[in-house]
């Protein structure tokens, strides 16, 4: 196992749209392997494969006892609305309070291939989204109102800038 460098914005890697995973094998699991490792040491309770420069569908949720795997998710259903502060480790340091569904449904499938269903509200919930939206090429600070965006991109370019 090892730890991968996490890309950081304005990286273009975060702005692909992933490929669909079509081969479940030793190498997947592998990468699925480093990812969590790399998601433990950041400190994160999440990390989409583009954020570690790999362009396929697969990211990682673990938080409290939950490890959930998605690879290749589809959301099929979601209800509600609720704003709360987020961050991404790809914009270390920047939170903002961000609207996501209160309830989701995802179908996906797991490192070996096999489909299932998640039913998740609240927190895990956003942080599913959260991840599903990497690997579409779309950052948390994109669903913040025009002005506030403009407003948030532009501390985060001053950041570069140094
Ligand atoms: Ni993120």
């Amino acid at each position: 196992m090892s730890v991968h460098r996490i890309r950081e914005y304005p990286d273009p890697v975060l702005r692909g749209c992933a490929e669909t995973v079509r081969n479940f094998d030793a190498s997947l699991m592998d990468l699925i392997n480093d990812m969590w490792e790399t998601m433990k040491e950041y400190e994160g309770v999440g990390l989409a494969a583009p954020q570690i420069g790999i362009n396929l569908q697969i990211a990682v949720v673990g938080w409290r006892d939950r490890r959930i795997v998605l690879v290749n998710p589809e959301v099929v259903d979601c209800e509600g609305e609720d704003f709360q502060e987020e961050g991404c480790l790809s914009s270390p340091g920047f939170y903002e309070k961000v609207g996501r569904p209160e309830r989701i449904v995802v179908d996906a499938r797991d490192e070996k291939g096999d489909p299932y269903r998640l039913d998740e509200t609240g927190f895990l919930a956003r942080a599913i989204m959260h991840e599903i939206d990497h690997l579409h090429g779309k950052l948390f600070f994109d669903r913040l109102s025009p002005l506030k965006r403009k407003f948030f991109k532009r501390k985060l370019e001053k950041r570069e800038d140094k």
